[in-house]
């Protein structure tokens, strides 16, 4: 085997992303009915930056009573979007979509500053792929009646949206954009922890002249999201988040007549076979687990290694994770930010320590890591198996547990051994394995030589406990539309 020579000696000079051209209010009220109204609740909570635990912004806190005051602004707004000629319905998604282009600069930079992710994702993929959200739905706004032939698609009333803290903006432009294109209208929550891009979007749609109350965003923890939930007045809740709040949203809509999709937790399984190109592995294998710190529903949190490759594998991997860069979100130079919020750390250092208890074998990278904030380094554990909790949960964070395997049969099964089913990756030559994997995987999407490469024209979702219905692309279309 041959040794790796890895020149470690690289040293960076601070890259830091400008903040100059963002404007932030010092408080935030809700977006209802095209205003920017205070909250009947009066209270409202600070939002964080974690790369330093200092307050950024006030954000309203919606009770109840907002709720239904943001429900009753979308059902007034359904009335006249629902019917308006669907090509003008297009042109305001383009304009949207044109709009979040044009400020996509200053997104990026406050996607990173409220939420911790490297400015180079945010800038390179999440804001960009927003876009492309309202671009691509746009398109459908008018061609409906084309995607679905003989069947007369219409809308099913007003949405409710309640999304996680991991992709923000992606988040909203995923729920937003195929409501609207669909003739629905909206009452969106983004995470408590990670409001300020959804509210910049609502300044933009104020901006862009949407017809008002189309789009109502609402901000606030669970509760609010469970306000959402249970207003009577919703047709359709879709959600994303934890498989625990999943549950909960099923069981409190049991036997009543509202259209669901839940997009919940995953662990995905990345496996790689001996006769895949190495080096390209082991950068798939980089990003399937550390991009976003981790905090990603299909990351390729669980490493499968054909046992002829697996000591080159693990030895080019220890290698590639001590070049890591984990630090301020917005150099330009970091790999990996600051994790989202202090609970989040919480949880993932408390899984770190029952991967220890349990026996398995910790590596970790001895990057350094700045003093305040949130920070955890890219984390892998050798010597786990199947009946492992770091194998079987999901830790949303930069912690990657690996498995070896002999045969095609055995590591089917295990990838298979898990409650959820999202997400998995395959790394070989061969077509035929290929074929094989992404016909027996038990998981909604399954990528061959590559790992978390997103595009809005293909349906996303999961089984079991990852969820149900489609996100994106047609499928994702037919989830806001009834047909007569
Ligand atoms: P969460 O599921 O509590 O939060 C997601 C969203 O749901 C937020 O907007 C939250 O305010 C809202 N929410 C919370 N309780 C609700 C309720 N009873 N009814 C309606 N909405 C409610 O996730 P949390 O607590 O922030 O993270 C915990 C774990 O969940 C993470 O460690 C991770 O494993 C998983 N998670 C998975 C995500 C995914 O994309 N699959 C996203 C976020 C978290
Ligand atoms: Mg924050």
């Amino acid at each position: 085997m041959s040794k790796i020579n890895i020149n470690k000696s690289w040293k960076y000079d601070e890259s830091l992303e400008s903040t100059s051209h963002i404007k932030l209010k010092d408080k935030y009220d809700l977006f209802i009915g095209g205003e920017f109204v205070k909250p009947l609740s009066k209270k409202y909570f600070n939002t964080l930056n974690p790369a330093t635990n200092q307050s950024i912004a006030e954000i309203a806190d919606a009770n109840d009573k907002d709720i239904d005051k943001a429900v009753k602004s979308a059902r007034k707004a359904f009335n006249s979007w629902s019917k308006l000629d669907p090509k003008e319905r297009g042109k305001y998604i383009f304009r949207i979509a044109r709009m979040i282009q044009e400020r996509a600069k200053e997104f990026a930079v406050i996607e990173s500053i409220d939420g911790g992710k490297p400015i180079r994702e945010s800038r390179d993929i999440d804001i960009p792929l927003a876009a492309n959200h309202f671009f691509y739905h746009a398109g459908w706004a008018d061609k409906l009646e084309y995607a679905f032939p003989n069947k007369k698609p219409t809308p099913l009333g007003v949405a409710g949206q309640i999304i996680p803290w991991n992709f923000p903006l992606l988040m909203a432009a995923w729920k937003i954009a195929p409501a609207i294109a669909c003739g629905n209208t909206v009452v969106l929550k983004p995470a408590e922890s990670t409001s300020l891009t959804a509210l910049k979007l609502a300044e933009l749609i104020q901006d862009s002249g949407l017809p008002k109350g189309v789009v109502n965003i609402v901000t606030g923890a669970g509760k609010t999201g469970a306000a959402i939930v249970n207003h009577p007045d919703i047709n359709k809740i879709a959600f994303t988040g934890s498989t625990e709040v999943g549950k909960l949203i099923e069981r409190s809509l049991a036997g009543i007549e509202k259209k669901t999709t839940l997009e919940l937790g995953g662990k995905g399984a990345n496996i790689i076979f001996e006769d895949a190109a190495i080096d390209q592995a082991v950068e798939g294998i980089v990003n399937a687990i550390f991009f976003n710190q981790g905090h990603v529903c299909c990351a390729g949190s669980r490493l499968f290694i054909q046992e002829s490759v697996a000591d080159i594998v693990i030895e080019k991997l220890k290698d590639r994770i001590s070049t890591l860069i984990v630090g301020d979100p917005l150099d330009k130079n970091t790999d990996i930010g600051a994790i989202n919020s202090v609970e989040q750390l919480k949880t993932i250092e408390k899984y770190i320590e029952i991967g220890k208890k349990e026996g398995g074998e910790i590596y970790q990278s001895k990057c350094s890591l700045p003093k305040k904030g949130n920070w955890c380094p890219p984390t892998l554990f050798l010597n786990v198996s199947q009946s492992h909790t770091i194998v079987q949960e999901e830790i949303f964070g930069p912690v990657l547990a690996i498995q070896t395997f002999r045969t095609i049969d055995e590591v089917i099964e295990k990838a298979n051994n898990t409650p959820f089913g999202l997400s998995a990756g395959v790394w070989t030559e061969k077509g035929s394995k290929i074929f094989r994997l992404t016909k027996e995987l038990n998981a909604g999407v399954v990528w061959a030589n590559t790992y978390n490469k997103f595009d809005p024209s293909s349906p996303f979702g999961g089984f079991k406990e990852s969820g149900m219905g489609r996100e994106g692309g047609l499928h994702g279309l037919k989830s806001y539309l009834k047909f007569e």
